[in-house]
């Protein structure tokens, strides 16, 4: 399982990579629409010496050629971007040429099986279900994500699995179990993977009995 960060905010990218488990970086426009005082581009530069793995950067353009005129600028900035691409005809006949031209995409808003076989048959690297807002809107996010990763292996599609959209450490554990390829969380959610009461209370008895040992 991969760990991805779903974030455009660098402190959390770095905090993040420092704790030597992370593999790469998911963004959207919301995301680095949080982000100020900097350009697009130049927050990408950052993000790319920071982690050294994937780093997913997403198109504003809905049309066929505006999608691969910025997929291709992205893709100029760093061998490890990956160009993220929404779910909808104009994009995928996109995905289909970048993948001939050998830049990798990641294929987002994805809300059903059907969109992810068609995005898988186009070439992208990587598919992002939502989990959260299909259970948002009292759909079973996991159930989306057992059936691509089943097709998926039914036809040896090498498109990777990158669960998206994910809100608590349940959905990771979940993701894991079915096998999916990647996760990608907020650092809240990667920090609570990390959380456990009995490690908590059972560390603070080690450390006080520790005190009784004669040095
Ligand atoms: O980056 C895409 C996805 O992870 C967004 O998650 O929480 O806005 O549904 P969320």
């Amino acid at each position: 399982m991969k760990i991805f960060i779903d974030t455009a905010n660098l402190k959390e990218i770095r905090e993040a990579a420092a704790l030597g488990l992370l593999d790469g970086v998911t963004t959207n426009p919301s995301l680095v629409s949080k982000e100020s005082g900097v350009s697009f581009k130049q927050l990408l530069q950052q993000i790319v010496e920071s982690v050294d793995g994937p780093i997913s950067a997403e198109v504003i353009s809905t049309d066929y050629e505006g999608i691969l005129k910025e997929g291709r600028e992205l893709a100029k900035i760093h061998s490890n971007i990956v160009v993220k691409v929404p779910l909808i005809k104009e994009g995928l006949k996109a995905v289909k040429t970048f993948s001939e031209e050998g830049i990798k995409t990641n294929v987002t808003l994805c809300f059903s099986a059907s969109q992810a076989v068609l995005a898988a048959k186009a070439g992208a690297s990587y598919i992002s279900p939502f989990v959260g807002r299909l259970d948002d809107i009292s759909m079973n996010g996991m159930d989306l994500i057992s059936q691509i990763v089943q097709i998926y292996r039914n036809y040896d599609f090498s498109t990777e699995v990158l669960v998206a959209s994910i809100r608590h450490p349940l959905h990771f554990v979940d993701a894991c179990m079915i096998g999916a390829d990647v996760c990608t969380m907020p650092f809240s959610v990667i920090d609570k993977l990390f959380n456990h009461p009995l490690t908590d209370l059972g560390l603070e008895k080690f450390l006080s009995d520790s005190k009784k040992i004669s040095q």
